[in-house]
């Protein structure tokens, strides 16, 4: 077949490469698809169990592989060790074609999706809760979306016809993810916040806490822990409410955040603001503004969400611009997203606060003061 002109135009090798480089953007999906196969297969576990290192043959026994997909899991753990969720070592340096002799281990990605069976399942319920397939379906019908105004507010309602809020309401399982999901997510926000001093800081002298749209009770539980003198209550959608575990550690609500906040020093919105467009959030920040007192008495709003180029120049900053352009795409399928520094400094003006302060002490998000 002859080459069209364009063609003509770019060298072999680069069309050679840019050829390699479509393959890897558009089989994206298969390296979260694997990640999802090793997370409900148990593999981070089984490799952590096995003392951090484990050969082909170890991994099929400790999880029970049928013996027949074996050479199914090699390529499966080609992929997740490519990509660098694991890692892998040739017990001898020119044996790279015997499987038996390769031993895959931990990274700084897997080690976190290791549960330690008690109090926390690292964060592999987040990462189920990432690639579940209500989010993800959706995602296909993005260019119907974006070209046509008529279509529902977010290509999530254009795919479900109903919002996540009320799919989740009806969906006892999707409530659940969603639930499970926050909830690790919220676990490794507060283990990292309590190692800064200036994240603690923005709790002390704190007497009473809501934390609004707060799910399991997670991080309002942490934080009751680990600051005594702060009262803490969640307010969540009735369906959340009503699912809270009744160990009295924090008060639950059931109520709308758009409607009223129960009153406190301090208001916390967690994964919350992302959620939403920016006239909502003005809507939420005003109920806030109502429920909490003067500046000069304590008053605030704290916000955990991402500040998007914020907080980059710590580790690889590339992997973390990458994470946030993902993240919020990803936040498009229910119209939310994620704010820039001035986007975030118009939401707060427009909601009546005077000011804010940004701590970017949580990787790729942060932790924003907000003043009355
Ligand atoms: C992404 S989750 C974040 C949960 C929690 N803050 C965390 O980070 O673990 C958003 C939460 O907002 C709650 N939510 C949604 N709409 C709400 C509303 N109108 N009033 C109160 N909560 C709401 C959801 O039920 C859900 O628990």
């Amino acid at each position: 077949m002859a080459l069209t002109g364009d063609y003509k135009l770019i060298s072999t090798e680069d069309m050679l490469q840019g050829h390699a480089e479509l393959c890897i953007h558009a089989y994206g999906f298969v390296k979260s698809m694997a990640l999802k196969c090793a997370i409900e297969l148990g593999i981070p576990g089984a490799i952590h169990g096995y003392g951090g290192g484990a050969t082909l043959d170890e991994l099929a026994t400790i999880i029970a592989l049928p013996p027949s997909r074996l050479p199914r899991l090699r390529r499966l753990m080609r992929v997740l060790t490519v990509s660098g969720v694991f890692s892998v070592q040739h017990k001898q340096p020119d044996d790279s074609v015997c499987d038996g002799a390769v031993v895959y281990g931990l990274t700084s990605a897997s080690r976190l999706l290791v549960s330690d069976g008690e109090t926390s399942s690292g964060l592999s319920r987040l990462v189920s809760l990432m690639v579940d397939p209500n989010l993800t379906a959706p995602f296909s019908g993005m260019s119907a979306w974006f070209m046509d105004d008529e279509q529902p507010r977010s290509f999530f309602e254009m795919h479900h016809s109903e919002d996540l809020w009320d799919m989740a309401a009806r969906d006892a399982a999707l409530s659940r993810t969603i639930g499970d999901g926050m909830t690790d997510d919220s676990r490794f926000v507060v283990e990292v916040l309590l190692r800064d001093s200036r994240a603690r800081d923005v709790f002390r002298g704190v007497r009473s806490m809501v934390d609004v749209g707060g799910g399991t009770g997670a991080i309002a539980k942490a934080i009751a822990t680990a600051f005594p003198q702060v009262e803490c209550s969640v307010l969540d959608l009735p369906h959340v409410a009503a699912e809270a575990p009744a160990d009295g550690e924090v008060r639950f609500i059931a109520g709308d955040m758009f409607d009223y906040i129960p009153p406190a020093d301090a208001v916390l919105l967690k994964s919350v603001m992302h959620d939403w467009r920016d006239d909502e959030c003005v809507k939420i920040l005003r109920r806030c503004k109502e429920a909490i007192p003067s500046k000069e008495a304590g008053g605030k709003v704290i916000i955990i969400n991402m500040v998007v180029g914020s907080g980059m120049s710590k580790g690889k900053s590339t992997e973390k611009e990458e994470a946030q352009a993902l993240y919020d795409l990803f936040l498009m399928v229910f119209e939310g997203g994620e704010r820039e520094e001035l986007e975030w400094k118009k939401i707060f003006l427009d909601a009546g606060f005077s000011g804010y302060n940004i701590i970017p002490v949580l990787g790729i998000r942060s932790i924003i003061e907000v003043y009355p």
